[in-house]
């Protein structure tokens, strides 16, 4: 009878669980619709991941997907953390607790949490330098599901009232096969086969783009006004050709209340009065002998919620191959509102075919955050380089963390053509020191990874313009043979190791020695570690520009804390 009934009573504890696992939808009236009328409505994706009394997932809004983690399961009620660990450092964390009542779940966020930053990771240092930038697109995703989140429940049922609590959010659990089509149907893609390279990109594209420094605030004049400085500050001599405008360019948003659509008549692209000629501001940015980049997604909003180029693939293509665009990078945000995850190759495939289809020259950059494996498909995608982290900040930790723990073991992927992207440099932004930006630059070129600048070229100071000038180093960054460095050899705890990296040049081997502790450090390299067979190479420190003589089978070395000593050896 006893155990009988224990039975029955563990039947009941794990029955809600069972229920949660799988697909729910939050559904909000869309804000700004033409003539007072609400927009479209704004679909939240909750995909729940089960086991036992625990769960993950995964919250998928319009602009952002946030990991669900510490999930925990207690009969009927339920209590877990979102994370936006892949995208800043350290991670932003809200709490929710939920009630689960058949197909229908009602989620609370849990009042004073939502700006915590979790997971011990960050240090004062990090949070100071994080709150002098402009609100990542993350965050502020977050933020504004949240506050979404908020409002839609103040005007729903049981709503908190204005200024009061966030009003619960209800979800319906649907079936998870027909939740994307539901928001956005699309027509089906072909079974996805791989197509050949478009002959670009030989070596990891270098330039600038607007979105580190400037965010929303990149207009006509600043692009071009940081052409002219790109142009006489020796920078496009030393290969930054590529300037890049990123998001905020397009129109589809509210002015002054005021819905304003993101397609003329026509379904072509409109751009906002930040930018009123486009094709003449590609004309001045060649004729100061650099190329103009552009962005959009295929989702139908970009990140910061401008128009993008779902359902117009091909116009959009034409388009900008008509006012001149030499690149684009194609950021996946509100795909998730169209396509699954498997879709994600094709989706950006269909783009790579439109931008061919022009007949024009254009770079193509897959932004989805290293997500599902990009390395494995991305050049069969047609893509010439994909982001394979989060955004990255203008700070130690995210530069450190990005460039030494989430890089290695994507080499295989790069070559002439076709590279991993680690995101684009801070140098210059002001959020580390000298030596860490000395670092910076060159982890990036042992990395082989794209070198787009993201400060103010205009007011760059001496100090900065000697990193980002280094000719030795960018040479290392663009060797022909276009193999990404690798790890030698780490030492020393977690996020504070002394590192020896290596990348095979066309001639020779660079070597950097890497310093991530908080003190001076003594590292040592030998030749034969690092590929070398010859006796007495020649060495060449490419930070002090001078020969190094009596270093017949290694070097020793005391490098500065957050420091490097990078080498060529042939
Ligand atoms: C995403 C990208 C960033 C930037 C912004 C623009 O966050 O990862 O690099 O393009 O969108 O909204």
């Amino acid at each position: 009878m006893f155990r009988l009934a224990s039975c029955v009573l563990l039947l009941s504890a794990l029955a809600p669980a069972a229920d949660l696992a799988g697909t729910w939808q939050f559904e909000q009236a869309g804000r700004g619709g033409r003539g007072g009328q609400p927009g479209p409505p704004i679909v939240n994706t909750f995909i729940f991941k089960v086991d036992g009394t625990k769960f993950t997932g995964s919250w998928i809004s319009p602009q952002q997907v946030l990991d669900i983690v510490n999930g925990s399961i207690n009969g009927g009620e339920i209590a877990f953390q979102t994370s936006d660990d892949h995208s800043t450092i350290p991670p932003r964390i809200a709490n929710y607790t939920g009630t689960l009542e058949g197909d229908q779940l009602t989620l609370t966020l849990v009042m004073g949490q939502q700006a915590a930053r979790g997971g011990g990771r960050g240090t004062q240092t990090s949070l100071t330098a994080q709150a002098t930038r402009s609100t990542s697109p993350e965050q502020a995703a977050l933020d504004e599901a949240i506050a979404a989140a908020a409002q839609a429940g103040r005007g729903g049922r049981g709503g908190g009232g204005r200024g009061g609590a966030p009003a619960p959010m209800i979800l319906k659990k649907i079936n998870s096969a027909t939740a994307f089509k539901a928001a956005n149907p699309h027509a089906p893609f072909p079974p996805f086969k791989p197509i050949p390279p478009n002959g670009l990109a030989k070596t990891p594209p270098m330039g600038w783009n607007s979105w580190n420094k400037f965010a929303g605030r990149v207009d006509d004049k600043s692009v071009r006004e940081m052409a002219d400085a790109i142009a006489s500050s020796g920078m496009r001599d030393a290969g930054y050709i590529y300037v890049n405008i990123d998001d905020t360019w397009e129109q589809g948003r509210i002015v002054d209340g005021a819905w304003v659509p993101g397609r003329d008549k026509d379904g072509n692209i409109l751009t906002n009065e930040k930018f009123p000629d486009m094709k003449a501001l590609a004309d001045y940015v060649h004729s100061k002998g650099l190329k103009l980049g552009i962005y959009s997604g295929p989702g139908p909003r970009t990140c910061a919620g401008y128009e993008a180029s779902y359902g117009h693939e091909e116009q959009d293509a034409r388009t900008w191959a008509k006012w001149g665009i030499d690149y684009l990078k194609y950021d996946w945000c509100s795909g998730n509102q169209v396509y699954q995850g498997s879709e994600h190759p094709s989706a950006y495939q269909k783009m790579a075919l439109a931008l061919r289809a022009t007949g024009r020259d254009i770079i193509f950059s897959l932004c989805q955050y290293g997500w599902l494996d990009v390395g494995e498909w991305g050049a069969n995608a047609g893509g010439n380089l994909w982001r394979t982290t989060g955004d990255i900040s203008d700070n130690w930790q995210s530069m450190s963390h990005i460039g030494f723990d989430q890089q290695a073991g994507r080499e295989k992927y790069a070559g002439p053509g076709h590279w991993n992207d680690p995101d684009m440099l801070e140098i210059g932004n002001g959020g580390m020191t000298a030596t860490e930006y000395r670092t910076h630059m060159s982890l990036w070129s042992v990395l082989a990874a794209p070198l787009l600048a993201g400060h103010d070229v205009r007011t760059m100071p001496d100090y900065i313009a000697d990193i980002l000038l280094n000719k030795e180093v960018i040479a290392i960054d663009q060797d022909p043979a276009g193999i990404q460095g690798t790890r030698v050899s780490q030492i020393g705890p977690e996020g504070y190791t002394l590192e020896v990296w290596k990348k095979p040049l066309a001639k020779g081997v660079a070597v950097g020695l890497f310093n991530r502790s908080l003190d001076t450090a003594r590292l040592t390299v030998k030749w034969s570690d690092v590929g070398i067979t010859a006796e007495n190479p020649k060495v060449r420190d490419l930070w002090a520009h001078r020969d190094i003589t009596n270093a017949a089978t290694e070097y020793s070395v005391n490098v500065p804390s957050h420091g490097v000593v990078m080498l060529r050896v042939e």
